[in-house]
């Protein structure tokens, strides 16, 4: 929910929707999403894309 936050704010269109789909939660956003050679990455430690990021809160997730 804080990444849909914040990369929402990136876009014009600013729409943030969660679901279930088979059993398992999902957030989406109309932010610029996410580069399909990059999905693997998104839960490594210290992977980020955001100026001021950090990268651990998928870690943390996860
Ligand atoms: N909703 C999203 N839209 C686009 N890219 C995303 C989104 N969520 C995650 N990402 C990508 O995954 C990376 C890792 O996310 P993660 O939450 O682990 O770290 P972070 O948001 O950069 O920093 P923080 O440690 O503060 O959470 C992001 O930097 C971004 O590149
Ligand atoms: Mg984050």
């Amino acid at each position: 929910m804080n990444n849909a936050v914040y990369w929402v704010g990136r876009s014009e269109e600013r729409v943030i929707r969660f679901d279930f789909v088979d059993g398992k939660i999902v957030v989406g956003d109309t932010g610029p999403g996410i580069d399909r050679d990059d999905v693997w990455r998104l839960f490594q430690l210290f992977y980020t894309r955001r100026s001021s990021g950090r990268g651990v809160g998928l870690y943390l997730s996860r």
